[in-house]
């Protein structure tokens, strides 16, 4: 890569962000390709990507967007969600994963957590799905406080790949059967993750995963939706592109679209970083297991458990949980002192100073998952560490659980 109008230390600089993001020069040189001649927008990069997805995945369909949000609110528009439905969901993931619900006005029902994985409790799952499909009082026990007085339909099931660990995707698979619900999972964390032999984001009626520069693969932002249903796959297809169904000109719109196009320079970045997956996800395995070898030494730090339905664990982040007594929030304000970068992970949805305001929860609402969000930090983690500087931050934080 090279430009006149930057400096040569400028250039090292660039060099070292995107190596410290996991994209080499390499990757940017499909990027450039794309700015010497193709068209920037609906060229054939995008139509590559998600032929690649199909592929990897084991898809029919891959729909590319311009980010995970974006996949997952078109997700709940294909599933037909609306205003006062209701479909369950965690309370312990990224904000997006409700806020795609909020966005048509629907109900997120949350049910608690597994402790050792930060999943979906299955079984909490499949009781919820049982009452809500009930109505009525046993219903409303699963419902907020306030702001679901009027619940239309139960529509759906929302489960998350926590940290890139996939739900416990085959019962939730059979509590929708058994009820007539559509599942979106939420694989954004989870490429190339494997439940019981089968690829992450496959498992649902719809997967979708995203691809901002801590993501196993990154294009700057997007996402990418898969799915074996062809009508929802013409219709997300329309609705990413203004409303746009096949047969339309460019200003006629059959649907109430979005501007959720992925851009060719991103998609031609996600080509390439898609050539080198195997490669990306077994460095960042690695990591993982430095990580665990040392951490192992150090009795107050409890780690996430795999569960043996996880056939590939794909990582996105390295999170810890802090046994009782260590106060996590002074741990990472010593660690961030000595220069370690450290994120709490995740804060509670159900507390965001929005959904309080909306549905009324109070803490204790939702106490595993609360728990989880007290106790957890996640640790520095890319594809591109080595093992000196996991030993650096095993030391920090050896160092300051003792002082
Ligand atoms: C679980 C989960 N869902 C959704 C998203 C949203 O993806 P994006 O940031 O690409 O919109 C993220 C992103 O971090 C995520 O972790």
């Amino acid at each position: 890569m090279s430009s006149p109008d930057l400096s040569d230390a400028e250039h090292q600089q660039v060099a070292e962000t995107l190596r410290q993001a996991g994209v080499p020069a390499e990757d940017l040189q499909s990027v450039l390709k794309i700015l010497d001649g193709h068209g920037l927008s609906m060229g054939p990069k995008i139509g590559e990507f998600e032929q690649l997805f199909c592929d990897y995945i084991g898809a029919k369909h891959a729909i590319g967007v311009n980010s995970g949000t974006a996949g997952l609110h078109l997700c709940v528009r294909a599933a037909g969600i609306g205003p006062g439905d209701l479909v369950i969901t965690t309370p312990f993931s990224f904000v997006a994963s409700t806020n795609v619900l909020l966005f048509e006005n629907a109900i997120p029902v949350f049910v608690d957590v597994n402790p050792t994985t930060g999943n979906l409790d299955p079984d909490l799952a499949a009781e919820a799905a049982r009452d809500l499909a009930a109505g009525g009082a046993k219903a409303r026990k699963w419902l907020p406080r306030k702001g679901a007085e009027n619940p239309s339909a139960f529509k759906a099931l929302l489960p998350v790949d926590v940290f890139g660990q996939p739900a416990a995707l085959d019962l939730m698979r059979q509590v929708a059967d058994e009820h007539g619900l559509k599942v979106i999972e939420d694989s954004c964390e989870a490429l190339g993750s494997e439940y019981r032999g089968r690829k992450a984001g496959s498992l649902g009626d719809y997967g979708v995963f995203a691809f901002y520069p801590n993501k196993q693969i990154t294009t700057g932002e997007g996402g990418v939706i898969v799915t074996d249903d062809d009508q929802a796959a013409a219709t997300m297809r329309a609705l990413r592109n203004q409303g746009r169904a096949p047969g339309d000109t460019w200003l006629q719109h059959t649907l109430l679209g979005y501007n959720y196009r992925l851009d060719e320079m991103s998609a031609a970045l996600g080509v390439a970083q898609m050539a080198r997956i195997e490669e990306l996800l077994r460095k960042r395995e690695q990591v993982s297991r430095w990580y665990d070898d040392r951490l192992d030494e150090l009795p107050q730090v409890e780690r996430y458990v795999i569960e043996p339905d996880t056939t590939r664990m794909s990582w996105f982040v390295y999170v810890v949980k802090f046994r009782q007594g260590v106060d996590r929030d002074a741990l990472a304000q010593k660690l961030e002192g000595r220069g370690i970068p450290v994120r709490p992970y995740f804060a509670p949805i159900h507390l965001q100073p929005y959904m309080v305001k909306r549905f009324g929860y109070h803490p204790g609402d939702f106490p595993v998952t609360e728990d989880l969000g007290r106790r957890g930090l996640a640790l520095p983690f890319s594809s591109v560490m080595t093992e000196a500087m996991v030993d650096q931050v095993c030391q920090a934080l050896a160092d300051s659980l003792t002082h």
